[in-house]
């Protein structure tokens, strides 16, 4: 603990002395999101990314994540704790095979969950995050064929609310997807009384017997805005540092994850690789600093630009 204490006072000097701002997803450990300038889901993240007047970013989340901070500031340096932080919805989608799938649907417009490659992005019309994909899709013709990708869950949950016309890349995530069912009933057995709110990566199950599905920024104002006493809460455990931060007197319990988890709850292995001393480290040497090629920066940067253009 005396040693996190000198990393984090290192940590704000560094800070300091180089102009640089630190951004954090909710699913980071809860030191990291105590000591960040802002906090966040991805759409709140993005924006952030594309106002600071930063320097430097240091992007305490995953590799998409930092990545769409270049795209948006490509004058910034963007540096991530650890390179190795990817996620499993951007793995399940290389750029040659998405070229070859959208090329088969030449009719249809492209929109991509922003947790993509920014080649991907490069490929796409429109990004969207889970507080705006809604909004987005509805904002288009009714009569628009719509490619979705890369995560299943969330397009088939976007497809039912807005009855669109869309064809889904069969991505997932493999945290979302790990919440199990039998654990999950038995849970809701024992808490009558409990509200079940899940993020729409979760499997249509989940999504269908849910009380409230939304982004993680929308889970979070959900419980300080309701009036009940007692959610499980089906998304990745990290999002409870805050959601106790808010609603200490509330009664939170994190969805069961399967016994393929080596944690009881959902936990994403690649956001747990954020460690203080990966963010002091990243912050000092200035690195493993983000790039982007400029040929797909500029193409990612209009998907990214239209996205946040509509979500105003
Ligand atoms: P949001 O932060 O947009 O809710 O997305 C959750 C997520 O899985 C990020 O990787
Ligand atoms: Fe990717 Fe899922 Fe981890 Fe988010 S929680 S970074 S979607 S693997």
């Amino acid at each position: 603990i005396a040693a996190d204490l000198d990393l984090i006072e290192e940590i704000n000097r560094l800070k300091k002395e180089k102009n640089a701002v630190i951004l954090a997803h909710y699913y980071v450990d809860g030191a990291i999101q105590d000591l960040a300038d802002y906090i966040g889901d991805s759409l709140g993240l993005s924006q952030q990314a594309a106002a600071t007047p930063a320097d430097m970013i240091v992007f305490c989340g995953v590799h998409f994540m930092g990545e769409t901070a270049k795209v948006l500031s490509p004058q910034k340096k963007v540096v991530i704790p650890d390179l190795n932080a990817g996620c499993s919805l951007a793995d399940s989608a290389p750029a040659d095979k998405f070229a070859a799938f959208k090329a088969q649907h030449p009719d249809h417009i492209v929109i991509s969950y922003i947790n993509c490659s920014a080649e991907i992005k490069a490929l796409t019309d429109i990004v969207c995050t889970s507080s705006n994909a809604l909004h987005i899709v509805n904002s288009l013709p009714k009569d628009q064929k719509i490619i979705f990708a890369p995560d299943a869950n969330l397009g088939r949950y976007v497809a039912q609310k807005t009855g669109r016309d869309m064809v889904l890349w069969d991505g997932a995530c493999i945290v979302h997807i790990d919440i199990s069912r039998e654990k999950l009933q038995k849970l809701r057995e024992e808490n009558p009384d409990a509200l079940l709110i899940a993020h729409p990566e979760c499997k249509e199950d989940i999504l269908l017997q849910a009380d409230f599905v939304s982004s993680t920024t929308g889970l979070l104002k959900f419980v300080e805005t309701s009036d009940h006493q007692k959610f499980i809460v089906a998304t990745e455990a990290g999002i409870l540092h805050k959601m106790k931060q808010a609603v200490p007197h509330k009664k939170l319990i994190p969805a069961p994850a399967t016994d393929n988890n080596t944690c009881a709850c959902s936990e994403c292995p690649y956001m747990k690789m954020n460690t203080l001393e990966k963010v002091y480290n990243a912050l000092l040497y200035e690195q493993p600093e983000i790039i982007v090629p400029e040929d797909i920066r500029l193409k990612a940067y209009d998907s990214v630009a239209r996205m946040l253009e509509l979500s105003k």
